[in-house]
């Protein structure tokens, strides 16, 4: 593996905070809990100095999904290439560095140790405070870094506490009320697949490689969503919980009537048909936690969506439509902070630090660590 080859720079020019705000903490912040060993430096001002992410999918596209041992050997390769090319973008030395910050849980435990030991000796080496993020709350807390508006472009500005959280990601699927930093009400949860499985699982079938929701997404924008009849489960019962299996099986059952190979016409139908669903039941869920007494109690002014199926077109467009029906903003993340990435750790390590949670006993990483839990 050549991980220079891999590494993607950012593009620094848009992702500029407030200047004048008197916080210049410096963070450096380290994702490494699935397929992408990312780091970055950002400050308190929301300045996103550097940021660099070595994203393994080419390594793991041939088996249609994350491999954790090939993963966990990939971050070990990269992680030392990828946090010396973040200091030096940014023009830093680690003694420049305030805090240090890198994802503890929840993830492939394999990556998780990586990352959260690189980042620990870094910060008993230098004596330099240490952050334990959770990684659910990186993506849960990026909108306050940046936000964008339904079609990607950047809003500047970040969210303010309290907003009414989507967070859809490969592993997750959740409605929380975010109060402010490590308080987090979950008012809707998945009873079975995320919405990002489903999407991977969909594109698998139809043979459309990993990760399935940017192809789904794309080919879905030329397809007729009325042409295949999926079933919007739960949506006719009370409460705010999904379920996407049903979507999935549905999914089975049709294409085990039409062997493969499909025509073009046929997968961008069946993609644009099968996105319909999720995005009406992501609606449907959203409208009844709107209805919520703690959500009504707490009065969010706004809607934001989360993780890597925020970068999703469609449903961005929908929630867009909802926030507005309901007197509120709708907000997301810029599309290249919605996928696992350094910045979002690093904003959540300056978030915790001014909270004052910095680790001051060994820590352990999790596996499993529910938001609920901070
Ligand atoms: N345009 C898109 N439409 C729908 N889904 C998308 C899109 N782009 C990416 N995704 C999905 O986002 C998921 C990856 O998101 P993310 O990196 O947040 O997940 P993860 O880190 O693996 O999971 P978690 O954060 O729950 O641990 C994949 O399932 C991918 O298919
Ligand atoms: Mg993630």
């Amino acid at each position: 593996m050549n991980t220079d080859e891999n590494i993607i720079k950012m593009d620094m020019g848009t992702l500029r905070g407030d200047a004048s705000a008197k916080d210049g903490v410096l963070c450096l912040g380290i994702e490494s809990s699935c397929d992408e060993t990312s780091a970055a430096i950002v400050d308190g001002n929301r300045n996103i100095l550097s940021h660099i992410i070595y994203s393994q999918i080419p390594e793991h596209q041939k088996y249609g999904g994350v491999v954790p041992e090939l993963a966990a050997r990939a971050h070990i390769l990269a992680i030392d290439t990828v946090v010396r090319q973040t200091l030096a973008a940014a023009g830093k030395d680690i003694s420049d560095i305030d805090v240090i910050a890198a994802t503890a849980g929840p993830g492939l435990i394999g990556g998780v140790l990586i990352g959260w030991m690189a980042a620990t000796g870094m910060a008993q080496a230098t004596g330099k405070p240490l952050v334990a993020v959770n990684h659910l709350e990186g993506h849960a807390l990026v909108p306050r870094l940046h936000a964008a508006a339904a079609d990607g472009t950047d809003l500047a500005a970040g969210v303010e506490f309290p907003y009414l959280l989507m967070l859809a990601s490969g592993g997750h699927c959740q409605i929380l009320l975010v109060r402010g930093v490590g308080q987090y009400e979950q008012i809707g949860q998945t009873l079975d697949d995320s919405a990002g499985e489903a999407f991977d699982k969909v594109a698998k079938m139809l043979g459309l490689g990993y990760p399935g929701g940017p192809v789904v997404d794309s080919r879905a924008q030329s397809g007729n969503p009325a042409r295949f009849k999926f079933p919007r489960p739960l949506c006719d019962k009370p409460g705010c919980d999904f379920s996407f299996s049903g979507i999935k099986t549905a999914a089975r059952t049709m294409l085990d009537k039409t062997p493969a190979p499909y025509c073009d016409e046929f997968i961008n139908d069946f993609c644009a048909s099968f996105q319909a669903a999720v995005v009406d039941c992501i609606v449907n869920r959203l409208g009844h936690a709107m209805e919520d007494s703690r959500v009504r109690a707490a009065a969010p002014r706004t809607l934001v969506v989360a993780g890597g199926v925020a970068k999703n077109s469609a449903i961005r467009a929908a929630m867009q439509r909802l926030a507005r029906a309901h007197g509120m903003t709708f907000a997301a993340p810029p599309l290249n902070l919605c996928t696992d990435n350094g910045a979002m750790i690093a904003w959540a390590g300056i978030e915790n630090y001014r909270a004052g949670k910095i680790v001051r006993t060994p820590v352990a990483p999790r596996p499993r660590w529910p938001l609920t839990e901070l």
